[in-house]
């Protein structure tokens, strides 16, 4: 039982932006502790010298004074050395991080901040600040060994950002070359399929990197739909389009029936969606086989399936597919061994950023992955 005596752990907001002020003052009022707020640096100083809080937790990029000046100066206010401060950022980067840690940041998190994870870091801060002596000296070292770890994921990923987006122009570029030579009319016939080989090819190389872009932007909370009416007869007709190439090689046909064209979705994500399951059941349909897309509407969302004749996904696997580099092992050699096991990851990703499900069901034979979607209003 908490003594009502003692006084209630007091926690400072300090955020320009009143939404976020407000999320994080719920959540924390919530777990019954105090709470101020201060929408600037001015503001945060006085509140502080007016009552010394156990934990700030600062914004970083405000107007007039920044984060880092406010806890440098925090920082020699009394009560203000030992008080745990925690930044909270949007920029989630090395140089942010190491400008935190150097202004005398003890903790950091990325926005947007789950309520949750909020909580649980100010508590894991004010718990902290009782340990004794002996403990902070262990304390320190496995911080240190955190802030590593911390830079160097961050470094790591601000690496992949970097690759995966700078690959992307000159990826499109050489299927925009290609394009031409296919249109150009002194092409010998001999060279058409190649040529169109390697659209195939710099395609897949394509969504590889689209799903990995989305991928991160997502853990990031930055992967939002565009969302506009579409129309779904044209979206299939496409990805169909970008697949016929593969489904010829191994000569399957593409089908569709789609009882619902009208659509309310971002045509991108959904388009990419689309060409990750056709590319999945190309690669695991037998030849002269056929794939098979409809939609229809099912308890006011809309229904898309795409179905494969192939061998199926084992029903222990049809969860966790969707998880990222995660692949089914095959015994059977016709399956050509794919990318990075990305796709669904992405699909689910992007289903799920519409407010949709997506799931896997037994085609008996073949795979038959549905996707349900919010319908148009
Ligand atoms: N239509 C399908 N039939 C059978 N198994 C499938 C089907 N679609 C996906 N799977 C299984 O799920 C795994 C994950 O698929 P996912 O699309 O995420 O990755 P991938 O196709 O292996 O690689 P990537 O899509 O990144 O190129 C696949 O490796 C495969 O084992
Ligand atoms: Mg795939």
């Amino acid at each position: 039982m908490a003594n009502p005596a003692e006084q209630r752990p007091l926690i400072l907001i300090v955020d320009d932006n009143e939404q976020n002020r407000a999320l994080a003052q719920a959540s924390l009022e919530n777990e019954d502790y105090d709470v101020a707020v201060a929408a600037g640096g001015e503001e945060a100083l006085a509140s502080f010298a007016t009552r010394a809080a156990d934990c700030v937790l600062l914004d970083v990029r405000m107007p007039g004074m920044n984060g880092f000046e406010v806890c440098t100066k925090l920082r020699t206010m009394p009560g203000g050395a030992d008080t745990p401060i925690v930044f909270l950022t949007a920029q989630r980067d090395v140089d942010t991080f190491d400008a935190a840690l150097r202004a005398g940041g003890d903790d950091f998190l990325t926005k947007p901040v789950r309520p949750t994870e909020l909580v649980l870091r100010v508590q894991a801060a004010l718990r902290l600040r009782r340990l004794n002596a002996e403990n902070r000296e262990y304390f320190a070292l496995a911080r240190r060994q955190r802030d590593d770890l911390m830079r160097l994921t961050l470094q790591k990923e601000r690496l992949t950002a970097f690759v995966v987006h700078d690959l992307k122009n000159p990826v499109s570029n050489v299927d925009l070359q290609a394009q031409l030579v296919l249109r150009s009319k002194d092409l010998p016939e001999r060279l058409r399929a190649p040529v169109e080989g390697i659209r195939q090819e710099v395609r897949s190389l394509m969504r590889l990197i689209m799903n990995l872009l989305d991928i991160s932007k997502s853990e990031e909370g930055r992967l939002t739909p565009a969302t506009a009416e579409l129309d779904l007869a044209a979206l299939a007709a496409e990805a169909f389009e970008a697949m016929a190439v593969a489904a010829k090689a191994k000569n399957i046909t593409l089908e569709q029936q789609l009882d619902v064209t009208h659509l309310s979705a971002d045509a991108d994500l959904l388009r990419r969606v689309l060409e990750n399951l056709l590319d999945n059941a190309l690669r695991h349909a037998p030849e002269d086989s056929s794939i098979r897309m409809t939609s229809r509407l099912c308890d006011g969302s809309v229904e898309l399936r795409v179905a494969d004749q192939g061998a199926g996904v084992p029903e222990s696997m049809r969860e966790r597919v969707f998880d990222p580099f995660v692949q089914v092992e095959s015994n059977d050699r016709s399956v050509t061994r794919s990318g990075r096991g990305l796709g669904l990851a992405f699909c689910r990703l992007a289903v799920e950023a519409h407010g949709g499900r997506i799931r896997v069901e037994d085609g008996n034979p073949g795979a038959v992955f549905c996707l349900s979607l919010p319908h148009a209003h």
